[in-house]
């Protein structure tokens, strides 16, 4: 029940001030994102309106407001990782899953996002699921990466 993992956060901040970033980057690492149930917890916990922590969180890339996929594929298109076919690598995860970046498969196994440099140029084309780095990937091994995970087209 999200409500204990919240419980268990605002906990480890109680009487802390200006604790509202942290407190969210703890809640999107347990729940994964931020529902509008959430934010109002958070809210309620910290003082401040909906309105208020919502305009926080928004401000940073970071956190989502939607519930993402199970595993979290990001492709890079930064300059080295585009000249060497970053962008056929996308095209192929995205005919596999049937998602377009910024989305979600229907099952919740996937989120597909694009990144700009994932700091190893020199690996390119490269792409990331969860905390694991594919380099030099090939449209070949897309399909066999993504099975990996449980992709079973
Ligand atoms: S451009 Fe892709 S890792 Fe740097």
């Amino acid at each position: 029940m999200f409500i204990t993992k919240l419980v268990e956060i605002f906990n480890e901040y109680k009487g802390e001030k200006g604790a509202v970033i942290p407190i969210l980057q703890k809640v999107q690492d347990k729940l994964g994102y931020l529902s509008q149930e959430v934010i109002s917890e958070i809210a309620k916990f910290s003082r401040m309106s909906e309105t208020e922590v919502f305009g926080v969180a928004s401000f940073y890339a970071q956190f989502r407001f939607t519930r993402c996929g199970d595993h979290v594929i990001r492709v890079c298109l930064g300059t080295a990782c585009h000249v060497s076919g970053g962008e056929r690598i996308l095209d192929e995860v995205t005919r596999e899953l049937g998602v377009s970046p910024g989305e979600t498969t229907e099952d919740y196994k996937f989120s597909l996002e694009r990144v700009a440099c994932l700091g190893c140029c020199a690996l390119a084309p490269v792409m990331v699921v969860d905390k694991t780095v594919y380099t030099k990937m090939k449209l070949p091994k897309v399909r066999g990466v993504l099975q990996t995970y449980g992709e079973n087209k």
